[in-house]
């Protein structure tokens, strides 16, 4: 238990968290916690090193010594693995495949329970994955999930990976991001699901404006 209080946004892929939890962390002045950014990282990781990614015990050891450095500035956020700057690389839609591969071991969620809650810091931490308000936060103040349809979530990404150069197609992103909430939702550790006490919020029709307001609005006593 902390009394550091804690926000924390799950669901599934492409449903917007990460931008929301990055809005709502820069107007409340707290820390931002990307937690799929660090899978995505280690599958990068064992990729580098060529580990198997079903090799649970060897991808533990790597998420043990991890060399990862997240820097949040103006509102973009750069991530370094082993020195290198990998922020673009592990946007990509294999790297997030991979990441909800080594996701799925239980060793490996273990080894990275306590690298999460570190982030846990004065004056406060908004947070986003799949599991922030069922197991790495339990006892966070306020629970958002967050999601939308698959079709409207792969049109988003869609939308975003050709913003950033990465070309894609949408009937395969539909597809891959379908494949991914039922790997993630099934998995035996820490499912994609909301906790009991979430806010649950459909923005399959909502803009972000829309899904900001009302998230200030459940936090307005933060
Ligand atoms: O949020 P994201 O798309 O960057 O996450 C990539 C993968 O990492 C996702 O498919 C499942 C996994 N993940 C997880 O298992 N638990 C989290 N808290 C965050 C992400």
């Amino acid at each position: 238990m902390s009394d550091i209080p804690v926000l924390t946004i799950d669901g599934p892929s492409g449903s917007g968290k990460g931008t929301i939890a990055q809005l709502v962390a820069k107007k409340l002045g707290w820390h931002y916690l990307d937690s799929g950014a660090i899978y995505r990282v280690l599958a990068q990781a064992a990729i580098k090193h060529d580990v198997d990614l079903a090799d649970e015990q060897k991808l533990a050891e790597i998420a043990d010594n991890l060399e990862l450095v997240f820097l949040l500035g103006n509102g973009v956020l750069t991530v370094m693995l082993e020195g290198d700057d990998v922020s673009t690389l592990i946007r990509s839609e294999q790297a997030g495949n991979a990441a909800s591969k080594v996701a799925a071991l239980p060793l490996v969620r273990a080894a990275l329970l306590e690298r999460q809650r570190n982030f846990r810091q004065l004056p406060g931490l908004v947070t986003d994955g799949r599991d922030m308000g069922t197991v790495v936060f339990p006892d966070a103040e306020h629970k958002v999930f967050l999601t939308a349809s698959a079709e409207i979530r792969a049109e988003r990404r869609y939308k975003q990976l050709k913003e950033k150069g990465i070309e894609s197609n949408l009937p395969g992103l539909i597809a891959e991001i379908s494949e991914r909430d039922v790997r993630d939702s099934q998995r035996k550790v820490a499912p994609l699901r909301p906790a009991d006490n979430a806010l649950q919020l459909d923005s399959s029709a909502m803009g972000i404006e829309d899904v900001y307001k009302h998230i200030m609005e459940k936090c307005s006593d933060v």
